[in-house]
């Protein structure tokens, strides 16, 4: 059994996900939770301890989140992390007051107790913490272990009942040691063995995928990223040709993809790969459209009747498999109040038709983003589809503003190529979280030769960004730039300019359209 699951209660921190990173690469296995779960309903899922989150609430505004009482009497081993070890001090018959000295960032941690949650770290160190309530008195039964220049109580325990607390946080990477300390929650309290590794995930994931499909038939929208390609491989070799995966060309792809993808994932993975050339279907229903969302709108609805049809000709298919991750699932938090899925503003283009009435398969919904990469790693999925940069379901057409046409699309994949090029040369790729080039609705003078040129402009835009949700415009060295404004405007007949987009999001979106 590798699967031994560590569940965290989620009470809003902005770090819970971030407790679970650190869990999982103690090669452990932890799930989110929502605060309030019923103790039984916990208990049913067999944890190997539970931790209690952080949360931007007060237990002593009395506004406060709490868990079921009766998860103290499971028996299964609790850490509690900054407002998690307050709930634990309140209900425990504790008390928790707030002060006007507000901890906040680097403070020094003074270890009192150097056994358990403490063996084999420093008598001191420097942890990260957050906080304006303190822990005053400690809970009957319980030893105080360390403490803080203000915080006399900053972490707690009772061995008997292995229950623990911290008011600092050790999943955040500012705690010296705090991964070292989730460990010693893991293995020395709890009894995790340890084993929950990428090679581990992969085995159980094909086993669950051969014993819920049985034998029947899984048709995946494969669209060449990271998250469809992983999830189509680990189905793949659980059921072989029972996978079927479409690829839907709509027409509104970069230079050469839909080659590369068939040549990837037929030729070297030996995938059921049916390609589908609705291009020209895609470009009649988009003539004349300019508006972006609907753009946006067209593109996505054609995309799910295509995929409609497509899977309509395969016989006997029950399930349909997604690349969905962890982030997209995690039921989280809002500070105001109820429980509430987190959004994200990627809308992904060939969402699930609930009409379709198919089970899902989703090998991939307790995975981070970089885990999938490891699992891609693993499967010897090329480099250019693990790190691939994100591209957007509409594709090119809300990268020509105004009109999408054949002429302006191939246009901007000779653009776009070059980009990418110039881009990958300069090594950094991978460095960006995205590179692209916009096609303008204008027209500018140059002068070429003798002659005097009336051309399209293009813009180049390129971002860092950590996801996407906020993006800063990359500082790329002037002569990257010049590179790729040289090569554009001498290699690309019909585009005369060049202009570095220099605007960050927020207020500008990574996209023009
Ligand atoms: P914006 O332009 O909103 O983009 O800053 C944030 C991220 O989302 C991608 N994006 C999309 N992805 N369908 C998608 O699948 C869309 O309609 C869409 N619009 C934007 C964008 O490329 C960036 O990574």
């Amino acid at each position: 059994m590798t699967r031994q699951a560590i569940l965290i209660l989620d009470f809003g921190s902005q770090y819970t996900q971030l407790i679970a990173r650190r869990v999982r690469e103690n090669k452990v296995f932890s799930k989110l939770i929502p605060y309030n779960t019923p103790a039984k309903e916990l208990a049913s899922l067999s944890p190997r301890g539970l931790i209690l989150s952080g949360s931007p609430l007060s237990v002593v505004s009395k506004k406060g989140f709490y868990p079921d009482k009766a998860i103290f009497k499971l028996g299964v081993p609790i850490l509690g992390i900054c407002y998690g070890m307050q709930v634990i001090a309140e209900m425990l018959g504790g008390r928790v007051k707030h002060t006007k000295e507000r901890e906040y960032g680097k403070t020094e941690l003074f270890i009192d107790n150097n056994r358990d949650l403490f063996s084999n770290l420093p008598g001191n160190l420097t942890c990260w913490a957050s906080h304006g309530d303190y822990v005053t008195k400690l809970p009957p039964g319980f030893q105080n272990l360390a403490h803080t220049p203000n915080a006399p109580i900053a972490a707690f325990g009772n061995k008997k009942l292995k229950i623990f607390g911290v008011q600092f946080h050790p999943e955040v990477t500012h705690t010296d040691k705090g991964t070292q300390i989730l460990g010693n929650f893991l293995f020395k309290i709890c009894g995790c063995l340890g084993r929950w590794t990428m090679q581990s995930f992969i085995r159980e994931s094909i086993e669950t995928i051969k014993k819920t499909v049985e034998k029947d038939k899984v048709v995946l929208g494969l669209s060449g990223g990271v998250d469809s390609s992983v999830a189509a491989l680990l189905i793949h070799k659980a059921i072989g040709r029972r996978l079927r995966c479409v690829f839907i060309d709509n027409g509104l792809l970069r230079k050469d993809e839909p080659e590369q993808i068939k040549k990837v994932f037929r030729n070297t993975f030996h995938l059921n790969l049916g390609y589908v050339d609705r291009s020209k279907r895609f470009l009649k229903r988009l003539k004349g459209i300019t508006d972006p969302e609907e753009k946006r709108k067209l593109i996505g609805d054609e995309f799910v009747k295509v995929f409609e049809e497509e899977a309509a000709k395969l016989k006997g298919v029950k399930f349909l498999g997604q690349g969905t991750l962890y982030p997209d699932v995690i039921e989280s938090i809002s500070p105001g109040g109820a429980p509430s899925s987190r959004i994200k503003s990627h809308h992904n283009v060939g969402g699930l038709p609930a009409h379709m009435k198919l089970k899902l398969i989703e090998p991939l919904r307790d995975l981070f983003k970089d885990e999938v990469r490891q699992i891609a790693r693993e499967l010897a999925l090329p480099d250019t589809v693990i790190y691939r940069q994100p591209f957007p379901g509409p594709g090119l057409a809300i990268r020509i503003i105004g009109e999408v046409t054949p002429a302006r699309l191939n246009l901007l994949r000779e653009v776009d190529r070059r980009v990418i090029d110039e881009i990958r040369n300069a090594n950094l790729y991978e460095q960006v979280w995205q590179s692209f080039a916009v096609l303008l609705p204008i027209k500018s003078v140059g002068v070429m030769g003798d002659e005097r040129t009336y051309e399209n402009v293009a813009a180049l835009r390129c971002v860092t960004s950590f996801d996407g949700m906020t993006a800063d415009w990359a500082k790329l060295p002037y002569e990257v730039l010049e590179k790729i404004s040289h090569r554009i405007i001498n290699e690309v007949k019909g585009v005369n300019r060049v202009v570095y987009d220099i605007s960050s999001k927020p207020p500008a979106t990574i996209e023009w359209e």
